[in-house]
């Protein structure tokens, strides 16, 4: 039985007080016996401050990216030392804002992967087609190489704690949701593409995660699906009410 995991990506929103106060009411609001690990992934200056927060909470916290060498004349950048350096559990690597705006690369977000693994960091991988590569009938072929280029050369050890999200880059920020169907058909695909490279014990430990207008009122079907293990959630984890909600929806699965 896989853990289902709820995740907030905030990306570039909120300012210091927002981020605050949303940790507080949240955390008011979350049942203790919350069932999912629940995460928040705020924007990186917010890190340290919230993990201080989410102690003896069930919120963990994560990054939205980070850079792949421990350190070195990267101006800017935050290195996986860093955030384990200050008790971040888990990091976003290669969202497709990341890979549209910033030039991440397959090979780039393995090294990351790797760089976050050395970390004890849990990376959450994520993938996912355009519009005309899901209409092009491509998006098997890409997801699947998204995923075996991203794991190439981690260990099945490592491979069994990665987290992987499948977000469609048509349904980000759109409103338009894949079905919970098409959704678990990629998630099942990514899942035997796992199982092609390692074990099938460790493909059916990775946990899935959808993302792509995830609310409220959709995350029921989706996780209710075989291959669909939580959410990686943008505009609905701003709000302390709707990602209070999504966590619980988490819980009873
Ligand atoms: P939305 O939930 O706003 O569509 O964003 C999804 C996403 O990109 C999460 O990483």
């Amino acid at each position: 039985m896989r853990k289902p995991i709820i995740a907030g990506n905030w990306k570039m929103y909120k300012t210091m007080q927002e981020a605050t106060s949303f940790m507080e009411e949240l955390t008011g609001k979350l049942d203790r016996s919350v069932q999912a690990d629940v995460v928040i992934c705020p924007p990186a200056p917010y890190l340290a401050v919230l993990v201080e927060k989410s102690e003896g909470t069930p919120v963990q916290i994560g990054a939205q990216t980070m850079h792949e060498e421990d350190e070195g004349a990267f101006t800017g950048e935050v290195s996986p030392r860093m955030l384990q350096s200050i008790g971040v559990g888990l990091v976003i690597l290669g969202h497709s804002e990341r890979r549209q705006y910033y030039n991440e690369t397959d090979e780039s977000v393995n090294r990351k992967v790797k760089a976050a693994f050395a970390h004890e960091l849990t990376p959450i991988v994520c993938v996912g087609e355009t519009l005309e590569q899901r209409e092009a009938e491509q998006t098997a072929e890409i997801v699947g190489s998204q995923v075996k280029k991203a794991f190439d050369g981690i260990s099945e050890e490592d491979a069994k704690r990665a987290v992987v999200a499948y977000e469609p880059v048509w349904a980000i920020g759109t409103g338009r949701t894949a079905t919970a169907s098409d959704a678990n058909e990629v998630c099942a695909h990514i899942r035997s593409v796992l199982k092609d490279l390692y074990l099938d014990e460790t493909a059916q430990a990775v946990r899935i995660q959808y993302g792509g207008s995830v609310k409220p009122a959709n995350i029921g079907e989706l996780l209710a699906e075989s291959d669909i293990d939580g959410a990686l959630v943008g505009g609905a984890s701003l709000d302390p009410d709707s990602f209070a909600a999504l966590a619980e929806a988490g819980s009873h699965e």
